[in-house]
């Protein structure tokens, strides 16, 4: 397939752009680089450019015959979104808007959406199933639900075919060590917990011990992105067989759920040393548990996640390990 990715130097996107670029499909990546690094991206694939740009975007659609489009291009903290909501608002949704212009544009009709766990509201019924009750509880969550809801329309309007994934919590490297997570700043817990372990931070903060959890903290649901790698994959053929106007949101978790203590404990298992930590307040908007059913993933896709949390860590501090300040070389 001819296809176009934005977005596709950041983590998730750079590394479904590799999976799809070793399946043999024809790769466009489009960057604005703004969070995203030169390195993911396929070696010749990459045109600096924003999801803004839309007649550009509409000429290289036509220009290459794209098929289909993978959008990871957003802007992602939760923290951040809560400070500047106007530009997530600008983004993620206006951004988004000018994306599904320019495909009308020139000619593409199928497209394979990031979305997020945080679109769920806190609920006691775990696993998460797609029809547990929406209720997103930041900017950044808001704005992916919006563009869940932009994709329905112009699928009932335009016949746009789609599949908004909801990832869980993407974690993990390549196996060789080559490709990793690298945010500026790092929020997420697995690179802080490693960081912490390679001594470029004093200390690993866990944000808040009273949660209603067994031991307290919070529990997610972590899963390897090279897992939801080859989820976009699937979803793409999804696209390529459903009929006009069909949309679908799928969770992307592995069904099991572990606190951040765990995450701990199997870091330390992993790697042989032990984390220095310190148990501190409670992160704004931290739910308890966040955990997929991936009953919809497995009968709709045919997706079933392979690693585990061992597994994921062990080649996160492989990355971690051979390139301590990630993409970064000088
Ligand atoms: N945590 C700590 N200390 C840290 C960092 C994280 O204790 O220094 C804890 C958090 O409180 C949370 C867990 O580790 O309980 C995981 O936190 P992350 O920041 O790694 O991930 P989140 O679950 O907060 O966020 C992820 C995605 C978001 C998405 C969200 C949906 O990164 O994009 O899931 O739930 F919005």
């Amino acid at each position: 397939m001819r296809l176009l990715l934005t977005g596709g130097a950041g983590y998730v996107g750079g590394f479904t752009a590799r999976h799809l670029a070793a399946l043999g499909h024809e790769l466009h990546v489009i960057d604005d680089l703004s969070a995203g690094h030169r390195e993911a991206a396929p070696p010749g694939s990459l045109t600096v450019c924003g999801i803004h740009e839309r007649e550009r975007i509409a000429a290289l659609i036509r220009d290459h015959q794209i098929e289909a489009v993978l959008h990871f291009a957003a802007f992602t903290s939760v923290a951040d979104s809560v400070r500047r909501p106007e530009a997530y608002w600008r983004n993620n949704v206006a951004g988004t808007l000018a994306l599904l212009e320019a495909m009308r544009d020139g000619g593409a009709d199928r497209i394979v959406f990031s979305s997020t766990a945080a679109v769920f509201g806190e609920t006691s019924e775990m696993p998460l199933v797609e029809t547990a009750p929406l209720a997103p509880a930041s900017p950044y969550a808001t704005t992916k639900l919006a563009v869940e809801r932009m994709l329905a329309d112009f699928a009932r309007g335009q016949g746009l075919r789609f599949v908004a994934l909801r990832y869980f919590n993407a974690a993990g490297g390549s196996a060789d060590g080559v490709h990793g997570e690298h945010h500026e700043p790092e929020t997420h817990l697995v690179p802080i917990v490693l960081q912490t372990l390679l001594g470029l931070r004093d200390r690993l903060t866990v944000y808040g011990h009273d949660f209603a959890t067994p031991d307290g903290t919070c529990i997610r649901d972590y899963v390897h992105v090279a897992d939801l790698a080859s989820a976009h994959a699937l979803a793409l053929d999804w696209t390529a067989r459903a009929a006009s106007g069909a949309g679908e949101a799928i969770n992307l978790g592995t069904g099991t759920g572990h606190s951040v203590l765990e995450v701990i404990r199997a870091t330390e298992r992993v790697t042989g040393r032990s984390v220095r930590f310190e148990v501190g307040e409670r992160r704004p908007g931290d739910t308890a548990r966040l955990v997929a059913s991936r009953e919809r993933a497995q009968r709709v896709l045919g997706w079933a996640p392979r690693a585990s949390l061992d597994e994921i860590l062990a080649s996160a501090w492989e990355w971690h390990r051979r390139n301590p300040r990630g993409y970064t070389r000088e």
